[in-house]
This record gives C-alpha cells, sequence and structure tokens, in this order.
C-alpha cells in the first residue's frame, strides 16, 4: 500500500487540561495537528477573557517549538451582548454544557428556555460565532443523545442563521438531523467509529473506553462511518481526545474519557483506507473529514501542516508520563496498522 497524506489535520474537539498534564498531552496533539478547536471545561472553566488569554499563553508553552493553532473557545452562559461584542476575536466558538452531564459541567445550562438563551444565540448569530454543543439529556444513558435531538431541532429553526455544532455525535438520529438543517454541522471521534457498547462493557469492563456520551449500537456506528468516510462536508473529525490520568480511570468511579490524541490520526488512516484499489477516492474523503470540512464550516486558515502516513505497523505506547503524571491511551499496548512516516 502506498504512503497517504493529510494536508493541515485539525481535531475540532479536544481537551488539552491545564497544569501539568496539559504539558504532557499538548505535544502529542501538536506534533501532528495543525490546529485544534480547544475545550473550556477546565476548573474554574472558560468564561472570561483573563482565564481564556492565561490558558492560551500556557497552551503556547506546552506546545513549543511545533506549529499548531489552538482555536479557543469560551464555556457558554447566557452572556450580554457587550460582553459577546468583547469576546468575538479571542474565540473561535462557544462550547455549551448542560448543567452535570460530563466532566466539569456543574456550572453549564440547567434550563433550555428559547427565551432565556435568545439574547444570548442571537447575539452569537450575529457575529458569526459557532455554537457548539454537547448534546445529551440527563435521561437513560444509551437514549440521552436521541432525546436531544427536539432541543438541536428548536435550536437549529430558531436561530436558522446561527452555526451549531453538533458534538461528538454517536447515533444514527444524530446523523440523520445534521443534514435535515442548513445551519447544523457535526463532529465526530475516532472512538465512536470504531467501537460499541460492547467493547466496552460487552466482556471484561474496559475504563479507557468509557466517555461521555457512551459509545452505542452496531447501526449507529455504522452510520457514523457511513457519514463520515463518505467525506460529507456537514461532518468533522474531533477527537474528544479527554485524557485522565490512569488513576482516575483505572478506580471504581471511573473519570469519562478516552485519550486518543497521539494515535488519532493513525485510527483514521486505517478505518478509511481499506485497500489500494480506492486508494485516491479514500485520501480525498480522508482529508475533507480531517481538514477541509473544518475550514470550511469554521472558515478557518489553519498553519500549513502535512503528515505522510504509512502502512507500517506501530504499537501504542502502554502509557504517556511526565514527572506528575500518567495517562493510558486507546489501544495502549496494541499494534494499529498505519504510522506517522
Ligand atoms: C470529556 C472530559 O473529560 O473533559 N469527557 C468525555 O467523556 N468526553 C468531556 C466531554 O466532552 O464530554
Ligand atoms: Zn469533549
Amino acid at each position: 500500500m502506498r504512503d497517504i497524506t493529510v494536508r493541515n489535520p485539525l481535531d475540532m474537539h479536544l481537551h488539552l487540561r491545564d497544569d501539568d498534564m496539559l504539558c504532557l498531552v499538548a505535544p502529542l496533539s501538536a506534533g501532528t495537528f495543525s490546529g485544534g478547536l480547544v475545550m473550556p471545561n477546565l476548573v474554574p472553566p472558560i468564561t472570561n477573557l483573563q482565564i481564556l488569554h492565561r490558558y492560551k499563553s500556557m497552551i503556547a508553552d506546552a506546545i513549543g517549538e511545533n506549529s499548531f493553532k489552538p482555536y479557543m473557545t469560551m464555556f457558554y452562559r447566557n452572556y450580554d451582548r457587550e460582553f459577546i461584542k468583547n469576546i468575538k476575536e479571542s474565540i473561535t466558538a462557544m462550547k455549551l454544557y448542560p448543567a452535570g452531564i460530563t466532566t466539569n459541567s456543574d456550572s453549564g445550562v440547567s434550563s433550555f428556555d428559547i427565551d432565556t438563551m435568545r439574547p444570548t444565540l442571537e447575539t452569537m448569530s450575529e457575529l458569526n460565532i459557532p455554537l457548539c454543543v454537547h448534546g445529551e439529556t440527563d435521561g437513560f444513558v444509551m437514549d440521552r443523545e436521541a432525546e436531544f435531538m427536539d432541543i438541536y431541532e428548536t435550536l437549529a429553526t430558531a436561530f436558522p442563521k446561527l452555526k451549531i455544532i453538533m458534538e461528538h455525535i454517536t447515533t444514527k438520529a444524530a446523523t440523520k438531523i445534521v443534514q435535515k438543517y442548513d445551519n447544523l454541522f457535526a463532529t465526530v471521534t475516532a472512538h465512536h467509529l470504531l467501537l460499541t457498547l460492547d467493547d466496552l462493557a460487552g466482556g471484561l469492563l474496559k475504563p479507557h473506553l468509557f466517555c461521555k456520551p457512551i459509545a452505542k449500537r452496531h447501526d449507529d456506528k455504522d452510520a457514523l462511518v457511513d457519514m463520515a468516510t463518505s467525506g460529507h462536508r456537514k461532518i468533522m473529525f474531533g477527537s474528544d481526545s479527554a485524557p485522565h490520568p490512569t488513576s482516575s480511570k483505572e478506580c471504581c468511579g471511573c473519570a469519562a474519557g478516552v485519550f486518543t490524541a497521539p494515535i488519532a490520526i493513525q485510527l483514521m488512516a486505517e478505518l478509511f483506507i481499506k485497500n489500494d484499489k480506492n486508494i485516491d477516492q479514500s485520501e480525498q474523503n480522508l482529508q475533507k473529514f480531517m481538514s477541509d470540512n473544518a475550514i470550511n464550516i469554521y472558515g478557518i486558515s489553519p498553519p500549513p501542516k502535512s503528515i505522510t502516513l504509512e502502512n507500517k505497523e506501530f504499537i501504542v505506547p502502554k502509557i504517556y508520563k511526565n514527572k506528575q503524571n500518567e495517562v493510558t491511551p486507546m489501544k495502549s499496548g496494541e499494534t494499529i496498522s498505519w504510522r506517522i512516516k
């Protein structure tokens, strides 16, 4: 199999954390990606420009010499117009979390009352600031995303000019809704393209595959794979790489999040490139999914970076660590079939 190249790969949903964890994980994204949309769910969350600028300079220090553009996000609240005008130039999007639904989201949105949200969302729409949404209710864990579809439809209809990104979609239902409204777009993760609930909990429990939203059924995964691998313009890669210390994953009360940053591009090459016969088309679709679609959806111009992958075995490191932290990646110790050249 010949080598393949991805130009300006983008990770449009990335958790870089802060402090020592940031120092450990940031180079693992910045080494291969051209840029990433950085999630704001720190403790405390990123809710003002002061915290945002401080965080951005911590990221710049952590990525060092790598050319990598952090696209910053503000933690969604019902902010007033003045506030939003002030932050516009410093952010790429706002990220909305339903309160308490996932890691560090306690101060998220507790009511989806459209009239309460209207001033903020209208201002965002007018200023062309995309709204990224963690779309889950607090219902039964397998139904949470599907139950959120009504909220997506209400938002998409009430704010037709607002770009709404359905983050880390996991269901067939979401692949349908995203195509139904002009202003809806989606990210999907590597793990949701590769896993079902069976991989996580069908045999011995695999804590490193536990995340929010949880991996779903085979027909859900198949619908996600079909949409992503077709290069559909409305779907883009967002790893949701969410590192937690190994000790917080391998314990009673396992934290939610799958750490995929160091192997994300390789896993996507493995998924998209099936054989030599249709390699040109597959490579083009991979390019759309890993970069071009995000560039078009967000209207961004990432720093140029070309990543070449070769169809050779790569053994995924068991752990990544620095003095203070240890994280376990997805496929820890396993062999994958593509590697960075
Ligand atoms: C993410 C985290 O750990 O920050 N966890 C996860 O399971 N995906 C938060 C999120 O994106 O839901
Ligand atoms: Zn996330």
